[in-house]
């Protein structure tokens, strides 16, 4: 029996949408129950169904792929851009322009300083509207959200950092260097064929990898200092042979010594839907977020050596991207923040 959906729903438009992060967008949106699937865009499928690309997505998503152009994507009164970074600036402002919304989830609006973007990216599309844009975390930044036009969606390290790091930012307890590190699953690299990428070279594999070259150690930073932090992290990732998820491990000397950890991490979260605070409990683990919008959060406190130490696990296409992404559209529309994204995780 077909489901009851509302009487209106909310036309959305994916650009992207053949991507790893658009088709995740595609999965959470089919089933959401207040909006409506209006454009979908590829460069190289142009022409050709969703599902004919993804075929898990037939009788689901079967709408025919068009180009990324905004007069068609203005069909939506929201629009998710899952492009390469560069790509999505000018058409953001172009969106804008028709009085749309935008969720971008490229890094392209995220950075502040067009300096720093300039550095990390390249040249900058739209910077204009830097200042204008809402860093997409909404247990960090929800009620600036409710009235954003255009959403930084963050990058999926800086969420899984972020998440764990920000109740001891907000604390002072960030002066020192913090350690982060981070491992992830493929996924992250996008969709797009890399010969690091090939199951030969991954699989029974585990390496770091842009050891201080990162890009997603400025954004890091920048959302570290924001929320109290006043030294740069040490960032490095690393990738694992698996398809999704990013597990952090945080280490952060704090000289003063035992800080409240539990309570730090029940004010800053204890409402929120998406966090499982895990304490000293069982770590998290990755299979526990896997397909899920959730970040499971547990801590320590090690005596000998006077370091937190911070572990959180994402899905890094959840709420790395496109479950925080639909967790955004909730806050735009003023539905509840759970609204399409109650699925439980695939365990096993
Ligand atoms: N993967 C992650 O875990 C993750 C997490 C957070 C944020 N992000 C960010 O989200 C964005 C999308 O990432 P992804 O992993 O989904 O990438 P992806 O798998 O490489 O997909 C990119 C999408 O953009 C389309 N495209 C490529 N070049 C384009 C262009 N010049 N103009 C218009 N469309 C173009 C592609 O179309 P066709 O393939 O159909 O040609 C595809 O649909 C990136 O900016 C990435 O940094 C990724």
């Amino acid at each position: 029996m077909e489901a009851v959906r509302p009487a209106t729903r909310t036309p959305v438009s994916v650009l992207g949408a053949t991507g790893y992060t658009g088709v995740a967008l595609l999965r959470i949106l089919a089933q959401h129950p207040a909006v409506e699937l209006v454009h979908l865009s590829s460069e190289q499928y142009r022409g050709r169904p969703a599902s004919e690309v993804y075929p898990f997505l037939s009788g689901i998503v079967d709408e025919t792929l068009g180009a990324p152009e905004p007069d068609a994507a203005a069909a939506g009164e929201l629009i998710f851009l899952a492009l390469p970074h560069g790509a999505a600036a000018s058409l953001a402002r172009d969106l804008l322009r028709r009085g749309r919304r935008v969720i971008d989830l490229s890094p392209d609006f995220r950075l502040r300083d067009v300096a720093v973007y300039a550095r990390w990216y390249g040249d900058h599309g739209a910077p204009e509207l830097l200042s204008e844009a809402v860093y997409g975390v909404p247990e960090l930044y929800r009620d600036r959200l409710r009235r954003a036009r255009l959403v930084a969606n963050p990058g999926c390290y800086p969420t899984a950092a972020l998440l764990g790091l920000a109740p001891l930012a907000r604390a002072g307890l960030l002066s020192a260097p913090v350690v982060i590190d981070a491992k992830s699953g493929t996924t992250g690299a996008g969709r797009a064929a890399k010969v690091e990428q090939l199951f030969a070279e991954v699989n029974e594999n585990f390496r770091p990898y842009a050891i201080g070259s990162h890009r997603h150690a400025p954004e890091i930073e920048q959302e570290l200092r924001a929320a109290g932090a006043t030294a740069p992290p040490v960032f490095v990732p690393h990738l694992l042979p698996v398809s999704r998820g990013i597990l952090t491990t945080m280490y952060v000397r704090v000289p003063g010594g035992k800080p409240a950890l539990d309570s730090l991490f029940e004010q800053a979260y204890s409402r929120e839907p998406f966090i499982v605070l895990r304490g000293a409990g069982p770590p998290p683990e990755l299979r526990e977020v896997r397909g899920t919008n959730r970040c499971a959060i547990g801590w320590r406190w090690d005596e000998a050596t006077q370091h937190a130490i911070v572990v959180t696990a994402i899905d890094n296409l959840g709420k790395g991207a496109a479950g925080q992404a639909v967790q955004c559209l909730n806050v735009l529309l003023g539905l509840p923040e759970t609204t399409g994204l109650e699925a439980p995780a695939l365990v096993p």
